[in-house]
């Protein structure tokens, strides 16, 4: 499983539930890395990209108050790369990969927020992390990346692994987890 998150340098990921930023360059690269795989969200991400699915994807949607709103969760019936699956549960999730994955293998890449990636940050093996070259100004509503997710991926002599560029300011840093 892996985690990517596009950061600001103060670590800033979210403002009034939206991305406080734009970069093409790195939704090109996110839609590149996650098209064909299986995306898990939280329900306030889902409600930020306008309650609607990312096409070619398989879309998972974590929320403990909205349950299977269209009658789709049985994973028999709905078409797996171009759907939701609404889960309740970090368990209900796993189950439904594990399902989905004895068919076809894909990756699976959580996609935020914070509370999902700390939700499934014990079960990520790589990290794919923009860094946004802009300090975000503070504001209480502000949702900021908890960076100590990245503990077992960094090392005090620590280099990255990878380094994409993909402009002139923006980069991607792949992290693997620390054996
Ligand atoms: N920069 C980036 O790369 C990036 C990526 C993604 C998102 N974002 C931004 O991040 C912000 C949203 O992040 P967030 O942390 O506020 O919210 P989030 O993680 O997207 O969603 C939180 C919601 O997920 C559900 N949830 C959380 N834990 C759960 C559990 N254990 N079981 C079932 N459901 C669970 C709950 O929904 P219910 O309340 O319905 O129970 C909770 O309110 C937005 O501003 C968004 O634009 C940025």
């Amino acid at each position: 499983m892996f985690g990517i998150v596009a950061l600001s340098k103060n670590n800033v990921i979210g403002f009034r539930n939206k991305i406080p930023w734009r970069y093409p360059e790195d939704m090109k690269f996110f839609k590149n890395q996650t098209t064909g795989n299986i995306v898990i969200m939280g329900r306030n991400t889902w409600e930020s990209m306008g309650s609607k699915p990312l096409p070619n994807r398989l879309n998972i949607i974590l929320s403990t108050t909205i349950s299977n709103p269209n009658n789709i969760n049985n994973p028999n019936n709905i078409d797996k790369t171009n759907s939701c699956i609404w889960c309740k549960s970090k368990r209900e999730v796993l189950d439904i990969i594990d399902q989905c994955n004895s068919e076809e293998k894909r990756d699976v890449y959580v996609i935020g927020g914070n509370q999902i990636y700390e939700l499934f940050s014990d079960q990520i093996t790589r990290w794919y992390i923009t860094h946004i070259p802009e300090e975000i100004m503070a504001h209480r509503e502000l949702i900021y990346f908890n960076t100590s997710l990245l503990y077992n991926f960094r090392k005090p002599e620590w280099v990255p692994t990878q380094t994409i560029w993909l402009s002139d300011d923006v980069c991607v840093e792949k992290l693997e987890r620390i054996k």
